[in-house]
């Protein structure tokens, strides 16, 4: 469905981190499910795929890294905007789960709404790693549910004392080899190598990426974001995924 939109906020997050919030003029019928995506149309610049950061009152909320001129458009306030969606098949319910969510980079986007999405059904541990420490923002000011514990950041460049050093994998796994029992679930969302280091580390526990692929058309037909060689398309199959259903997909560079 399309709905037409008008930014109402963009706010800087970090030295490459935006969330823009927007209000779509048409009633929203079904909410969207969390780890969802929107093709975010910016008029005569870019239509891009976007995970649903949060959604709230018919306000949508985008968390974005400049990468792009459709991503530049949006960090300075395009005005009025289009959205496509809600694109994908978005988690299941979730009751009583204790879920260690691990992000790289821009994957860790869909964690507000699912925070939001599941409030008090879920107990959710973050661990959020990114390339440089002028990257970092703190997620606790874009969260509004209490269901969040701990959160370990962790910067590559290793350069800030307040941050992990390493990679995020490289602290998922202490972590997860130290206190295994903790987690029931864990939801990794980032690029493809993080996402398959992660599935390779504990093929014991519960395990599901967030993934990313080329997206067109959204709705299984175009064949753009089939994730090869499997036959499943991100778009109608996904985003999210057991390792199992992807395992040939994330061995493939
Ligand atoms: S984007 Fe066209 S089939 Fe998925």
């Amino acid at each position: 469905m399309f709905f037409s939109g008008k930014i109402i906020e963009v706010t800087k997050l970090s030295s490459d981190y935006y969330k823009t919030d927007i209000k779509l003029f048409e009633k929203i019928s079904q909410p969207p499910k969390p780890f969802q995506f929107v093709m975010l149309w910016i008029p005569r610049k870019d239509l891009m795929p976007m995970s649903v950061a949060d959604y709230h009152d018919n306000i949508l909320t985008i968390i974005f890294k400049v990468r792009g001129e459709g991503t530049k458009t949006l960090a300075q306030n395009p005005g009025f905007v289009g959205v496509n969606g809600f694109y994908g098949k978005g988690i299941k319910d979730l009751y009583e789960r204790k879920i260690l969510f691990v992000a790289g980079g821009s994957g860790v986007a869909p964690l507000p709404y699912l925070t939001r999405y599941f409030r008090d059904k879920i107990s959710i541990d973050v661990i959020w790693g990114f390339r440089y420490h002028h990257q970092y923002f703190d997620l606790s000011n874009i969260i509004s549910s209490r269901s969040v514990g701990e959160i370990f950041y962790v910067a590559e460049d290793c350069v800030d004392k307040r941050f992990y050093c390493g990679k995020a994998t490289d602290l998922y796994q202490k972590i997860i080899e130290r206190e295994r029992d903790k987690w029931d679930l864990v939801i990794a969302s980032g690029p493809k190598e993080m996402l398959a280091k992660i599935c390779e580390i504990n093929r014991e526990l519960d395990v599901y990426v967030n993934l990313e692929n080329h997206v067109k058309c959204g709705l299984g037909f175009c064949g753009s974001c089939v994730l090869k060689p499997t036959s499943k398309l991100l778009c109608v199959d996904g985003p999210l995924f057991s390792c199992d259903e992807v395992a040939e997909y994330l061995s493939q560079n």
